[in-house]
């Protein structure tokens, strides 16, 4: 049986659905995205992810082709249509179909494009062992807090560090770690402080990210928000990544230097526990 995804109001086999060659999404990436996961059955933080599509969606002066509160029931009926238990929900909004120029249609209608991907993500042997990360220069655009289609710094990242036989990447910009390339970076220092960087346009202001330093605050850790080099990840007690698709990711190597002992540390293993318990109780 095929995959059942959505576009523009209609919910069809993955094989017949179609998007023009002329969709600005495909011709000039001008497009906005979301991916929101899900544990049995139910969307984890999807308010969240529909603010920040929303938030998006302003900042490149775009609308959705269906008001934003209708999207939950379409993204619910994907997960029972495809009897999605784990894994995520994955939407699209491009500026739709136009002649091709630089400047915006007059008159505009955006495309809607939804589709689910089944994977386990709670039980995970990559967060059991940890993950590698190497340094990538961060070679993106100014606008990092948008959440664009424009994925190919990213991409290409990922590639870099998968030639280097490393999991992941962190990009880095004037000698200091922006984020993950598809993440938000976190160090935890030998006295037990969490710094990730502050919220600007240099990065994406990751849901996973917000919640995890809820977390922190209500566990009574000392978090500083503030930039940090890959020296200073070298010589953590421990490190991680978040994000929708992996909750939190602990990393045990960076530019191939072992973090403590090499493996998970017990406050990252903490907080993913706790944020998927709290994930779980809060899923809709
Ligand atoms: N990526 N930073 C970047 C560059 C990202 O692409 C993502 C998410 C994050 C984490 O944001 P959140 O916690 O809201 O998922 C940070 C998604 C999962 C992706 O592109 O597949």
């Amino acid at each position: 049986m095929s995959r059942i995804v959505y576009v523009n109001g209609a919910f069809l086999p993955e094989e017949d659905a179609k998007i023009s060659i002329f969709d600005r999404g495909f011709l000039f990436a001008d497009g906005v995205y979301e991916v929101s996961s899900v544990i049995g059955g139910k969307l984890i933080d999807n308010d969240a992810h529909t603010r920040r599509l929303a938030r998006s969606l302003d900042a490149l002066k775009m609308t959705s082709p269906v008001p934003l509160e209708e999207i939950p029931a379409i993204q619910a009926r994907l997960i029972a249509e495809n009897a999605v238990d784990e894994g995520m929900v994955y939407l699209q909004v491009s500026r739709g179909v136009a002649e091709r120029d630089f400047t915006f249609p007059e008159t505009e209608q955006p495309s809607l494009v939804m589709f689910t991907q089944s994977r386990p993500i709670v039980k995970s042997k990559k967060a059991d062992s940890g993950i590698s990360v190497v340094s990538q220069d961060d070679i993106r655009w100014g606008r990092r807090d948008i959440k664009t289609v424009q994925l190919l710094a990213q991409s290409l990242a990922k590639q870099a560090a998968a030639e280097q036989g490393a999991d992941d990447a962190w990009m880095v910009e004037d000698g200091f770690v922006t984020e993950g390339s598809s993440n938000n970076a976190f160090i935890i220092t030998t006295d037990g402080t969490i710094i990730t960087r502050q919220l600007s346009t240099d990065i994406l202001h990751g849901i996973t990210r917000r919640a995890v330093l809820d977390i922190a605050a209500a566990e009574g850790l000392t978090v500083e928000e503030r930039p940090f080099t890959i020296a200073e990840a070298q010589a953590a007690a421990e490190a991680f990544s978040t994000s929708a698709s992996s909750f939190v990711m602990p990393v045990v190597s960076i530019d191939g230097k072992t973090i403590s002992q090499g493996v998970p540390g017990p406050i990252s293993q903490k907080l993913r526990q706790r944020y998927i318990e709290l994930a779980i109780e809060a899923a809709t």
